[in-house]
């Protein structure tokens, strides 16, 4: 009998992640060098990727320094850092560049400015990377997996009733740049795979862990709200997100592309 774990292992596969110095990235990292890959992680957080690089020591791992919210040099970064890495086998893409004013974006405090510079340094730089890296592999000829990070917010509102008294927000541009991730996602699988790429989107609900722009942690009374309506009765681990980007990376999932891949303990399904 074939040995189906073995369409999980990612042995010989080289795997680049932009933000895998955060909350799901790590886990990311995990997850891939667990399998057997070779990780390269780009992020602007230079302490956490030298951390990461002690922690990981022992394994096939990389960190190196990159900004995504610059959009003039972009073009430059991204062809330097392909020609001294080579191609990839796998692209994920769970950054979360965001302003310093980021928590304005609530339909009280939002202006045009947050909307258009969170759009260019988030949506713009992203999208831009994604397909500069699916010429990449088309050129190359590589098969590869590319996975970006939507959410549950880009293609559901959010309830406004989880922030009524706590000191969490609603979040306007988020919807948008989610909503566009997602359908870019699609579009991407749709015109390469004729080349053998695959791309599809996680869209995880609420994660355990901080609030964005913000070193707080969730609000309790949010917490308390959001378990009674999810079905699984609470939020996910980073680690269940890691589970669900190694099967999209993997060859265990090779007829699956173009998907938003939900990872939300059934939030959406009611
Ligand atoms: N955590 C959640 O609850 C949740 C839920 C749904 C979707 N998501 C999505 O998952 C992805 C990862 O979320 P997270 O919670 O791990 O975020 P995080 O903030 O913990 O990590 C993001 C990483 O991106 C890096 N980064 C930020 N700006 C950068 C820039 N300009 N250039 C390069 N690197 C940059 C940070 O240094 C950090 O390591 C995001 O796309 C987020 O929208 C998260």
């Amino acid at each position: 009998m074939k040995n189906y774990l073995n369409n999980f292992n990612l042995k010989g596969k080289k795997a680049l992640i932009f933000g895998g110095c955060g909350l799901i990235g790590e886990k990311v990292c995990e997850a891939f060098l667990s399998a057997g890959a070779k990780v390269n992680v780009l992020d602007y957080d230079k302490k956490k990727g030298n951390e990461l690089k002690k922690k990981y020591k022992k394994f096939k791992f990389n960190y190196n320094y990159f900004d995504l919210s610059n959009l003039n040099t972009l073009n430059q970064n991204i062809n330097k850092l392909l020609q001294s890495y080579g191609c990839p086998d796998i692209f994920v893409n769970c950054s979360y560049p965001v302003t310093k004013d980021w928590k304005l974006s609530t339909f009280k405090k939002n202006n045009l400015n947050i909307l258009r510079k969170n759009i260019d340094i988030n949506l713009n730089s992203g999208s831009w990377l994604a397909y500069q890296i699916c010429e990449k592999m088309k050129e190359k000829k590589i098969k590869g997996s590319i996975i970006l990070f939507g959410s549950i917010y880009g293609f559901l509102g959010q309830n406004m009733n989880l922030y009524k008294n706590t000191k969490m927000d609603e979040n306007m541009n988020y919807s948008i740049i989610k909503g566009g991730i997602i359908n870019f996602s699609r579009q991407l699988a749709s015109y390469y795979g004729r080349f053998g790429l695959r791309v599809n989107a996680i869209c995880p609900g609420g994660i355990k862990g901080h609030v964005k722009g913000s070193a707080k942690k969730q609000d309790k009374k949010f917490l308390k709200r959001y378990t009674e309506l999810c079905p699984l009765k609470r939020l996910g681990f980073s680690e269940e997100v890691a589970n669900s980007t190694l099967f999209l990376a993997s060859d265990a999932s090779s007829y699956i592309t173009g998907t938003s891949f939900v990872v939300d303990g059934g939030w959406s399904i009611i």
